[in-house]
């Protein structure tokens, strides 16, 4: 098969998935319980994943899987075998809430590169896709990351992780893209922020996830002519496209800058605006 079947398999596959996300929430029956004791999941995002992994095995049983919710296991990220990377319900508190920042994401990676990335917003219409070397679109259309260049005017993207004691470190950088920059978003959908980054809505994304928050989003920004980085080294070894620590994605004329004001946050140093 080649990629682009591949793509339209996979958008098939999350347009179903998201189809299962809107009746849910029309029916509002679904159960919800929290992971450790904080982190949300309900009865969808297992169902979703579910039929998201059948659909995966039947078409491609060869293949490796990690998913959030049914197979989460990262050994499989240095594994030499094609990799499906899926987040069934990219932004559960939001899906809780009835807010529309809702996610379906898959990625196919293959030697640790992501060549596929399919997210899909079943409450916004939005289908973002990318195929490595070819592009980004939203429903069918090309799409490209802002041409900004200065950080006063950029509008940033960000995330917290469910943990609260891991919250008061990243204070810091809030408060320096906070002096230094136009504003900041924090819309609960890792995977919308980068495709929001991929279509100019924000000119950055800076954030720590697991490789399925972030695997298809990081490809899609990329291919919408963003710049995909890391703040800091990646582990020797450890594919950077699944590598979810200290991400920075950006529009290029930003991200050198953006990258030394959150490291100088990080190391506590105060700059004078
Ligand atoms: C979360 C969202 C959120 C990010 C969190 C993720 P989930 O994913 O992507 O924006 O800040 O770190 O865990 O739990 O809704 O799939
Ligand atoms: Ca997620
Ligand atoms: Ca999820």
């Amino acid at each position: 098969m080649t990629d682009a079947e591949r793509l339209t398999l996979a958008v098939e596959i999350a347009r179903e998935a998201g189809e299962m996300i809107r009746e849910a929430r029309e029916r509002q029956t679904f159960g919800h319980r929290y992971k450790q004791g904080r982190e949300l999941v309900t009865d969808v995002d297992v169902a979703v994943d579910t039929h998201i992994g059948k659909r995966l095995e039947a078409a491609f049983p060869e293949e490796a899987r990690l998913s959030e919710e049914l197979a989460p296991e990262r050994e499989v990220l240095g594994g030499e075998t094609p990799l499906w990377v899926v987040d069934p319900v990219d932004g559960t508190v939001n899906f809780a809430h009835g807010l529309h920042h809702v996610a379906v994401s898959i990625a196919w990676a293959v030697a640790g590169r992501v060549r596929i990335g399919v997210v899909h917003a079943p409450f916004l219409g939005e289908t973002f896709t990318a195929l490595t070397g070819q592009g980004a679109q939203r429903n069918g259309q090309p799409i490209q990351a802002s041409r900004i260049g200065n950080l006063e005017r950029s509008l940033v993207g960000t995330g917290f992780p469910y943990r609260r004691d891991s919250r008061p470190p990243l204070m810091r950088r809030l408060t320096a893209v906070l002096e230094r920059c136009q504003d900041v978003r924090r819309n609960g959908s890792a995977a919308l922020d980068l495709c929001d980054v991929a279509c100019g809505r924000l000119d950055a994304y800076y954030e720590s996830v697991s490789p399925w928050d972030f695997a298809a989003g990081w490809l899609i920004a990329r291919e919408a002519g963003a710049l995909t980085g890391h703040l800091y080294p990646c582990p020797a070894g450890f594919p950077e496209d699944l590598f979810g620590e200290n991400l920075l994605v950006t529009s290029p004329g930003i991200h050198r800058e953006l990258g030394e004001l959150l490291r100088r946050a990080d190391a506590g140093e105060r700059t004078a605006w």
